[in-house]
This record gives C-alpha cells, sequence and structure tokens, in this order.
C-alpha cells in the first residue's frame, strides 16, 4: 500500500500524543512535515521522522505536498489553517473545537464540499470502548427511552497554562474552560443521546483565575428535542485534574464514565469496561483514543468512506458551547440555532 504522506501545523503540547500515533501508524504513513511559527518546535518533531521537513509556515507545509493536513493551532486559526489546506487539495483534520465562531465552521464546511476532500474534527473520546458500547445498546434499543444526562468536570489549570499568547483570551481561544476543556463532555453527551439540542440556559463566571479574559467555571441546563434535561457543570481551579464524570440515563439503564472507565447497568447488572491502555495524563489531555481517530481517518481517506466526526456534528456541538456563552452574557434562554 502507498504509503499517505502526512504533514502537522502546531508543535505544541497536543503535538506529543499525534508523535506517538504516527510512530503506531508508520506502515502506513509517511510524515513529510512539520511546522510551527517557533521553529525550534517544528525542528523537534521533525527530528522522529526521516525525510520530514520542518517549516515555519502553512505555506513553505503544503509545498511538500502532503495527502494530509493536521491542524494543531489555536482555536482562532483553525479556520485558516483548514481553509489554506483544503484549498491546496489536501484532506484535513483538526483539534477541537472546529472554529470559535459558527460562521467559521460554516465557511469550512463549505470549503471542504468545494473542495472535495475530507474534513474531519478531533473527538477523540467517542472512540473509548465503553462510549462505543454505550452508544450501541442505545442505538440499539436496549437503554429504552433516554430519561437524563449529567457531567462534571473539576480540573486544575494554574496560572502558567494560561502564560502563552492565545489561551485565556475570547478573540483567540474563544472562551475558556467550556471551549477548551469540557467540550469533550458536551460532544460525548450529544453524541449518546443523539437528539438535537433545543434549549441552554448557562452561565459563566471567572471567579478565582482572575488573570485570563475567558471563564474558569460554568453551568448550565442543556436541554434536547424530545425535552431530555442534561445538566452540566465545569471548573478549571479544582486542585488537580479530578476524572471527567458524565452520566447518560434510560429506562432500562444507565451509563457512568468516570475518567476512561466505563460502568453499564443494563436492567440491573453490571459491566465495567476499562481501555486496554489507561491514559496516563502524561500530556495533560483526557482521552487515549486519538490514535483511533486518526487512524479512522485515514481509512477514510483511502477507501472514500464516510468519516466517523463530521464537522456539522462538531459545529452543532460548538452551537451548545456558544449557546452557553450567549445565555449568560445575556441572561436568557437560548436555542442553538440562533447563534
Ligand atoms: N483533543 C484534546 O484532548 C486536546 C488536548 C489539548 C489540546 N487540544 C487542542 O490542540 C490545539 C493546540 O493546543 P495545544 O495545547 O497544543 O497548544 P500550544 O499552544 O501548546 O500549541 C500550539 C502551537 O501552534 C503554534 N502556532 C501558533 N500560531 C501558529 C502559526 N500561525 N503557524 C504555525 N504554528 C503556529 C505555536 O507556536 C504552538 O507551538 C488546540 O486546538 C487545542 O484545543 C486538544
Amino acid at each position: 500500500m502507498n504509503k499517505l504522506r502526512v504533514a502537522v501545523i502546531g508543535c505544541g503540547r497536543i503535538s506529543n500524543v499525534y508523535r506517538e500515533a504516527f510512530h503506531e501508524l508508520s506502515d502506513e504513513i509517511q510524515v513529510v512535515g512539520a511546522a510551527d511559527k517557533v521553529l525550534e518546535r517544528a525542528e523537534k518533531f521533525a527530528s522522529e521522522f526521516p525525510g520530514c521537513k520542518p517549516v515555519e509556515t502553512l505555506e513553505e507545509l503544503l509545498a511538500e505536498k502532503p495527502d494530509v493536513v493536521h491542524v494543531m493551532t489555536p482555536h482562532f486559526l483553525h479556520h485558516d489553517h483548514v481553509v489554506a489546506s483544503l484549498r491546496a487539495g489536501c484532506h484535513v483534520l483538526t483539534e477541537k473545537p472546529v472554529a470559535i465562531t459558527t460562521e467559521d465552521a460554516a465557511d469550512m464546511i463549505a470549503e471542504a464540499k468545494k473542495s472535495g476532500r475530507l474534513f474531519g474534527v478531533i473527538s477523540q473520546n467517542r472512540y473509548l470502548d465503553g462510549i462505543q458500547k454505550a452508544k450501541e445498546l442505545i442505538r440499539s434499543g436496549a437503554f429504552g427511552k433516554i430519561t437524563g444526562a449529567w457531567s462534571s468536570l473539576n480540573w486544575h489549570r494554574p496560572p502558567s497554562y494560561y502564560e502563552c499568547d492565545w489561551k485565556g483570551s475570547w478573540a483567540k481561544e474563544g472562551g475558556g474552560v467550556v471551549i477548551d476543556q469540557a467540550i469533550h463532555s458536551i460532544d460525548l453527551v450529544r453524541y449518546l443521546v443523539g437528539q438535537p439540542v433545543r434549549r441552554v440556559i448557562g452561565h459563566i463566571d471567572r471567579r478565582i483565575l482572575t488573570q485570563i479574559e475567558v471563564e474558569d467555571v460554568a453551568d448550565a441546563m442543556i436541554q434536547f428535542e424530545d425535552g431530555v434535561v442534561y445538566s452540566f457543570y465545569a471548573c478549571n481551579y479544582y486542585t488537580h485534574n479530578a476524572p471527567i464524570r458524565v452520566e447518560v440515563e434510560g429506562e432500562n439503564g444507565r451509563m457512568l464514565l468516570v475518567g476512561d472507565t466505563v460502568t453499564l447497568t443494563l436492567n440491573g447488572k453490571e459491566e465495567v469496561i476499562r481501555p486496554a491502555v489507561s491514559s496516563s495524563g502524561q500530556f495533560g489531555y483526557w482521552g487515549n483514543c486519538h490514535q483511533q481517530q486518526i487512524q479512522s481517518f485515514y481509512h477514510s481517506v483511502r477507501e472514500g468512506t464516510p468519516i466517523d466526526v463530521t464537522p456539522e456534528d462538531a459545529t452543532e456541538t460548538l452551537r451548545v458551547v456558544l449557546s452557553i456563552y450567549q445565555s449568560s452574557r445575556e441572561n436568557r434562554e437560548i436555542d442553538p440555532r440562533e447563534v
């Protein structure tokens, strides 16, 4: 099989995860380029892959004619980097969030359609074994009607985390704990419940990390089309990164995710599903399933099959995030179709 030519832009914190995944997938890919405006970061990334060219800009990266570009730059740059890569004829898998506005997301989707290339958005926790099993049980009707959901994130982001040129800024990060950290819990609940969100009443605040512009805490009532209520909480000022908790309850069963372990209770019987390799938290992110999503994306590129996490789907998650912000700002209920 011809190896896919793969390139990355943004060699910061999350790039460690891609580095590991690329080594695992070395039979099917050749890493041809790594770009970062801080050239040393690109050089460090590239040094692990023979023939990989370290560069500073996207233009130089695209000159290497990659088949696939992975975008791992600050949130506000996702739009420009994705659009330019699609225009250059590349397939693109970007980090979450798809963008920081729905206008940008719509523009990226339109560009993907025009280019005929695949465009996906990372949401690695959907690939956890326990989540896949829960989704299957819900899809098959075994859980019965979904009756409720909640999620709670209590993480630790020290002031030093925000000492860079984009974190903590509305214009560049697009928000705080909701758009950056808790977007994963919102996405998981949306994925499992499988219905459009129709009402959001949210409140955000900045209570401890007062040196940043964006929120360090948020709560919300998120209601799906059929009336199911999802209760949401997130903060970035706990003592440590406690395991995320997500629960979805149905008439016949319940799924409880704690970190990356899922407990499924169905008709009174309990099953605990742990991932084969637990995420170490070494790189300060949640879930160890990037490799699965990246591999699945490559499969779609090769076989022309649909991708799992489409930008339209990722935009629905973004709409819920932005609805929490708008609801808090305007002190009213928001229908995500408004944002
Ligand atoms: N899926 C997850 O669980 C997860 C976890 C962490 C981060 N992320 C996402 O990964 C992305 C990057 O986050 P991070 O924590 O690695 O940030 P980071 O700040 O550590 O890295 C971003 C990198 O992009 C580079 N960069 C900035 N502007 C550039 C430009 N114009 N051209 C080339 N390079 C440029 C910076 O120099 C930096 O090295 C974000 O979208 C973030 O939300 C996802």
